[in-house]
């Protein structure tokens, strides 16, 4: 490593100092005590050593439920840039004055929301996403008759529970104490802590692409190459250099398990999914909304010949692989109806796609070792 790169990293290292909000943020993240069953923490779903997710194709929740979608990756979704959140978009924010909030709980949505005290103690979009995991049964709250908090139904009243939970740990009691010692402590506040937590450590923007990109370091030939094919072909979704436009797209993914049409509405067509990120994306296999590719070939040969890609799916790879975790097989669930609509709908966009294979080599090569930040190189 050059010296250069290697004061630049290290300066890099020191930015993420250790500040109180930051801890705290840490210690709800890995906290089992959010979950209504004691069980269950965010990195539960969203682990460290697996990619800010869970490995698994559809993720699984309390009672070892398999979930409908894919536990995403939380890199970079602390960014400014990124303000619509989940597969679908149903958490989102707007930079309004005053700013907007759109949820699927009223009390918190809106211009002037009612509960604008959860409202102002975010001060980051991600903070409203937060807040979901927690009132939702399948994935922390757990189940009516099962532990107290979940016997409510009020999202506003489980919320004001869980702090005073976390509120009644001496451990919490005092940092929140020193953090705000003016103000009544709500929800908002763990839910903005986590978000800071998430968005310091979750960082994958020293890619090779970025040093590159800076003037620090040249890409070697062949990310440059593959750089080129992702900017012929990939860039009207995901734009550079963030890896994604922030829209919605329909790119006739294969539905598992369940029908799942995605952006609610179907305007102007169903099965629109948001573009995610690419950074770090080696790391967070398997692929879309419902993992429905292992790997990243299988994503750059769907792209190439999509229509093939979801006529011919072929489901087993993943329950030879995932079998053992779930105890049963996942189904294949598109009917001949829904591959005929995904395939006169999907975007036309990817019809402009066509790579030989040296440039789908390139392009692997791109998305693994140009898009992975320097300080997860090693994981490759
Ligand atoms: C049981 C597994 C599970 C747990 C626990 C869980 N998540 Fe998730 N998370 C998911 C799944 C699945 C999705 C996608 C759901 C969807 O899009 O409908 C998701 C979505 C997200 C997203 C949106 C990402 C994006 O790109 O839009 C964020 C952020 C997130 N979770 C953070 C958290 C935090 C913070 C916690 C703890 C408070 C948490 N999650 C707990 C499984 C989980
Ligand atoms: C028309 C818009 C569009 C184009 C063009 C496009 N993508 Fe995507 N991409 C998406 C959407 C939307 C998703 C999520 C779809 C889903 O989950 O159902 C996605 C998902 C992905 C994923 C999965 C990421 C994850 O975390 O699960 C990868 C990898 C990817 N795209 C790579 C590429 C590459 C490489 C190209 C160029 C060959 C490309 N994309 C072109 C819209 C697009």
């Amino acid at each position: 490593m050059s010296m250069e790169l290697s004061s630049y990293l290290k300066a890099f290292k020191q930015d993420k100092l250790k500040t109180p909000i930051y801890k705290l943020g840490k210690s709800l993240f890995f906290d089992n005590r959010l979950s209504g069953n004691n069980n269950i923490s965010c990195s539960t779903c969203h682990s460290t050593a697996l990619g800010t997710g869970d490995s698994l194709p559809l993720s699984q929740g309390q009672k070892n439920k398999i979930l409908t979608r894919n536990s995403p990756s939380l890199f970079e979704l602390g960014e400014g840039g990124f303000q619509m959140f989940f597969w679908d978009g149903r958490v989102s924010f707007s930079r309004t004055e005053p700013p907007l909030f759109k949820t699927p709980v009223k009390e918190i949505s809106g211009y002037y929301p009612q509960a604008s005290h959860i409202t102002r103690a975010l001060k980051n979009p991600l903070g409203a996403q937060v807040l979901f995991p927690m009132i939702n049964p399948d994935e922390m709250l757990g189940y009516k008759g099962e532990n107290p908090i979940a016997n409510f139904e009020e999202p506003l009243i489980i919320w004001e529970k869980i702090t005073e939970k976390i509120l009644a740990i001496d451990f919490y009691q005092k940092q929140f104490e020193v953090l705000y010692p003016d103000e009544e402590i709500n929800i908002g506040h763990l839910a903005n802590a986590i978000a800071h937590y998430i968005t310091e450590t979750f960082r994958a923007d020293k890619t090779p692409f970025d040093l590159d990109r800076l003037g620090i370091k040249k890409l070697d030939e062949k990310s440059q190459r593959g750089l080129n094919v992702f900017q012929q072909n990939c860039l009207s979704c995901h734009s550079l250099p963030t890896t994604t436009a922030h829209s919605f797209a329909n790119i006739g993914i294969p539905s598992i398990e369940t029908i799942d049409k995605g952006l609610p509405g179907g305007i102007p067509v169903d099965f629109q999914f948001k573009t995610p990120s690419l950074r770090n994306v080696a790391l967070t296999a398997p692929y879309m909304h419902n993992g429905a590719f292992l790997t990243l070939e299988e994503v750059i040969e769907h792209y190439n010949d999509p229509v093939k890609s979801l006529k011919e799916y072929d489901i087993s790879r993943l329950n030879k692989k995932y079998r053992s975790v779930y105890g049963r097989d996942l189904k294949w669930a598109d009917t001949p109806e829904t591959i005929a609509y995904k395939v006169s709908t999907f975007d036309a966009r990817l019809t402009l796609i066509k790579m030989t294979e040296e440039e789908k080599a390139d392009l692997l090569y791109f998305l693994k070792y140009a898009l992975t930040d320097e300080s997860y190189l090693d994981r490759l």
